[in-house]
């Protein structure tokens, strides 16, 4: 009697163990909008009996399944339309094209007659492509110093249509300024006021997995301002013929 309960309770203890110990282990996995990502179950070839099961948001919305060597994919889906794809011999799931609205927590349950059953989860995020930072130059707030060629300039660097992203004044590499957004904006944009000496400064766009640059283009955009003291001198030059 002890003996069969002694069994029994190890038993349970080996099920909760195979259940909720891996059920704690989130992957993280970012991309970027338009990229392929494959999902990996890690099993290297799908037993004939074998059950894997892919579900996806908070709904658990069943997406792709293998079951006794059926294959199910989920191609009417209105979010994923027809970007799904199962591998038949590892079962490891690919979402194509991926778009924002496909960031969510992917569940992946094996069930395999001698292993058990046992979970994974991918925690996708996925960042919107970055537009390329426009610099503008304001020539209200443009300065002359009595050197001709050293004046100081305002400018602004703006995106449009950004979310989640930060936006930054370099000067080679270190950081002038930056400003940050979590939700959606129109528009975004950050102004620099600067000494119009060489061509090391830029404007980056960043979220957490890559960025954009613009660099600034002193020659073009910082001297061709129209100063009042070169109009002065065009003036004095024009009297004095
Ligand atoms: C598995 O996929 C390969 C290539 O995609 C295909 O040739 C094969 O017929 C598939 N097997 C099954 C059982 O669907
Ligand atoms: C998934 O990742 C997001 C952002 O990194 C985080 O806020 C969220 O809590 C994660 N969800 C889970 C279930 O780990
Ligand atoms: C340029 O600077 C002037 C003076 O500060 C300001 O009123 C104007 O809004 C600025 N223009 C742009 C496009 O930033
Ligand atoms: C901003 O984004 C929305 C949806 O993501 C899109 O419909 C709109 O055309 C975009 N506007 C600009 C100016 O890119
Ligand atoms: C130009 O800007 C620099 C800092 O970028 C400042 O030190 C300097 O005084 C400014 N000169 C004029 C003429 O405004
Ligand atoms: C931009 O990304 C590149 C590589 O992806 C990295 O080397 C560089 O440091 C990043 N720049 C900034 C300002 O984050
Ligand atoms: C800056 O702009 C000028 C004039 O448009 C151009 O000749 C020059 O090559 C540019 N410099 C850089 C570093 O892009």
């Amino acid at each position: 009697m002890w003996r069969v309960f002694h069994a029994f309770f190890c038993f349970c203890l080996l099920l909760l163990d195979g259940v909720f110990g891996d059920r704690d282990e989130v992957k993280s996995v970012s991309v970027t909008e338009g990229d392929s990502v494959s999902l990996n179950t890690d099993v290297t070839e799908v037993q004939r009996d074998d059950q894997i099961l892919w579900t996806f948001g908070p709904k658990e919305t069943r997406i792709a399944e293998i079951h006794r060597q059926n294959i199910y994919i989920d191609a009417t889906n209105t979010i994923f339309e027809e970007r799904l794809q199962m591998d038949n011999q590892t079962g490891s799931l690919t979402v194509r094209n991926i778009r924002t609205e496909h960031t969510g927590l992917y569940k992946l349950q094996i069930i395999n007659i001698e292993r058990g059953i046992s979970y994974k989860r991918f925690n996708v995020s996925v960042y919107a492509l970055l537009p390329v930072p426009v610099i503008t130059r304001n020539c209200s707030r443009c300065s002359s110093s009595e050197t001709s060629s050293n004046k100081n300039c305002s400018f602004l660097c703006s995106v449009v249509n950004v979310s989640a992203v930060t936006l930054s004044w370099y000067k080679g590499n270190s950081l002038l300024s930056s400003i940050s957004v979590s939700d959606l904006s129109i528009s975004l944009s950050l102004p620099l006021e600067l000494e119009c000496l060489d061509d090391s400064y830029s404007c980056v766009i960043n979220n957490p997995i890559t960025n954009r640059t613009t660099h600034l283009n002193i020659t073009e955009l910082c001297h061709t301002c129209p100063g009042t003291s070169v109009t002065l001198v065009i003036v004095v030059v024009l009297l004095k013929l």
